[in-house]
């Protein structure tokens, strides 16, 4: 996987793989989409230049690309073709290490592009649509054309609305697709609305809404553990399973982000989004069909069957922290109120633990423990689902010991692997137990060609796949879900509690508090 390391399993640095797409054990590594041109509105900020192009980059080196393919960035920043060129090639360089050629560098900008555009004004479209026509002429890109938003969230609405009126939303000769990059709106209303703005333009099947965790391989891979295996489904329910905790932890503090993340918070960040996504694929009901509707559909009824939280008894539900100044490795580290543009008085919460229930017949009275936060002590993503208790202790006469029950753990990242806790015999003479892990890690056994989440999802959008991307229906249900309740905890006058824990540490140990069972534990950080 790219992600962090830079690094993909199953390649040689610089190497340039010239036959078709990798077969493994019979299963293509990857569809080749048609040509297509890909716009990139806000072409000159960060997300283009640190994601998308390394990863269109990395898919060009891999073959990944149509052979008919451009790349049209496009911003207010007046420049050159060259002089973009040049500043996404060190973005590039620096996500992939391992594998920047400079001579693949050289050949794949030549795919690309800048038009500077003022994204408010119609003049300023007709223009766009003479610079694609032009780019498109002998390039046969088919007038496939996708447009990626990687603004900030205020142009959503405009861009989408310029796009429509002139005429670049129409699918005459090829199709016009629109990928949205989170947060997608702030609360119900706001999404609605954005949603019927689209609407206005787009029909649904042309729009992509981005979760780049659905791209990440290990998450993709939840449902094929769940339900290409026989032994876990039947287990997978109400009667074996006590919990479930889903971690979303990250080192990082909110880095250079403020200005959108004080007036966001983790709920608007990490839950409404990707912590829901990860629930969904954990709870869902098997689809009929591998395919993307009937996925989303089953994913759907998860969102629906969620138990809305209620507001008079919220603290013994949802427990919100913010770091506060800290140490790690002797490295002090400012806490979030001290962080540049974030207020002195900030309510902003950078940690939550919170507790759902998934109101259907599979998951009764199983509490889904969800909690991720900023500044932690470990960055790691898991599910882990925690079995019953034995039901009866047969060694009571010769053991005190107390039995911890088995634990099924799916690692997101960074190590991507899946464990199982269980008990074994200690050798000896008594008959003394002793905890052990089974330990597959995913990365060592799969091989193949792995594409991080951008990767993956810029190669869907062009295949027009919608599988990793995110309903109308289900944004609307999550954000129905967690609206009270930021109404409620951003209301001054509530004051919904908000601890403070010091950066380094797991979190403030009220959390603590949500778990139901006096045995249990949130898993350890
Ligand atoms: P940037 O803040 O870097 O903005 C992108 C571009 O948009 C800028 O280069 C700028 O181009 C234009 N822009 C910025 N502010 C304004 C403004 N007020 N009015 C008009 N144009 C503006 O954003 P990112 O690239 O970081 O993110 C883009 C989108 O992707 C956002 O929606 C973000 O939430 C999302 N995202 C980003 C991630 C990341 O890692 N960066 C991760 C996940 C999501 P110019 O001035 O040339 O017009
Ligand atoms: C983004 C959030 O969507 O996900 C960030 O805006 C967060 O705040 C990031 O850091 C985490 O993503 P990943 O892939 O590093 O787990």
């Amino acid at each position: 996987m790219t992600d962090g390391s830079g690094e993909h399993p199953g390649l040689k640095a610089g190497v340039r793989i010239d036959h078709e797409p990798a077969v493994l054990d019979g299963c293509p590594a990857v569809e080749l989409p048609d040509p297509c041109a890909l716009v990139i509105f806000g072409a000159s900020g960060d997300l283009t230049r640190r994601k998308l192009i390394p990863a269109l980059y990395y898919l060009y080196q891999n073959d990944f690309l149509p052979p008919a393919f451009l790349i049209l960035g496009t911003a207010r920043t007046r420049m050159t073709d060259d002089a973009f060129r040049d500043a996404l090639r060190g973005g590039t360089r620096s996500a992939h290490p391992e594998v920047f050629d400079e001579e693949t560098w050289s050949a794949f900008s030549q795919k690309i592009f800048y038009h500077p555009l003022d994204y408010r004004d119609p003049a300023s479209y007709r223009e766009l649509f003479k610079r694609i026509e032009k780019c498109e002429t002998g390039r046969r890109t088919g007038r496939n054309r996708i447009y990626y938003l990687a603004v900030p969230p205020t142009l959503y609405e405009t861009i989408a609305e310029q796009l429509g009126e002139s005429g670049l939303a129409r699918q005459e000769k090829g199709y016009a697709r629109i990928i949205i990059e989170k947060p997608f709106g702030r609360d119900l209303a706001s999404a609605r609305e954005l949603n019927a703005h689209l609407h206005r333009y787009f029909q649904e099947d042309q729009i992509f809404r981005i979760d780049h965790y659905l791209g990440k391989e290990t998450v993709q891979n939840i449902l094929i553990f769940r339900f290409m295996n026989s032994i876990f489904e039947p287990v997978w329910n109400w009667r074996y399973i006590d919990h479930v905790q889903i971690t979303a932890a990250e080192t990082l503090g909110v880095e250079n982000r403020a200005g959108y993340y004080e007036g966001a918070g983790v709920l608007r960040d990490m839950f409404q989004n990707h912590m829901m996504q990860l629930l969904a694929l954990t709870a869902m009901e098997p689809p009929t069909y591998f395919n993307a509707d009937r996925v989303r559909n089953e994913k759907i009824k998860i969102f629906r069957s969620l138990r809305p939280f209620d507001l008079d008894r919220l603290g013994e539900t949802l427990v919100l922290g913010q770091y506060g100044p800290g140490e790690v490795d002797g490295e002090k580290l400012r806490g979030y109120r001290e962080e540049p543009g974030v207020a002195d008085d900030s309510i902003t919460p950078t940690y939550a633990a919170a507790c759902f229930f998934v109101d259907n017949w599979r998951w009764q009275g199983v509490p889904f423990y969800l909690r991720s936060g900023k500044r932690l002590p470990r960055r790691v993503t898991e599910i882990a689902i925690q079995f019953k208790a034995i039901p009866h202790l047969m060694l009571r006469a010769v053991t005190d010991e107390s039995i911890a029950p088995n634990v099924l753990i799916l690692r997101i990242q960074p190590d991507e692997r899946i464990m199982i806790a269980f008990q074994t015999k200690k050798p000896g003479f008594k008959s003394c137990l002793r905890p052990v892990m089974m330990d597959f890690s995913y990365p060592d056994a799969a091989g193949g060609i792995a594409l991080d989440s951008y990767e993956r999802v810029l190669l869907d959008g062009m295949l027009g796949d919608p599988m990793l991307f995110v309903r109308e229906e289900g944004v609307e249900l999550t954000w129905s879900l967690l609206t009270p309740v930021l109404e409620m905890i951003e209301n001054r006058e509530m004051h919904f509690p908000l601890f403070s824990y010091p950066a380094g540490s797991s979190g403030p140990a009220e959390a603590d508090s949500l778990l139901e069972h006096e045995e249990d534990h949130w898993r350890k950080l």
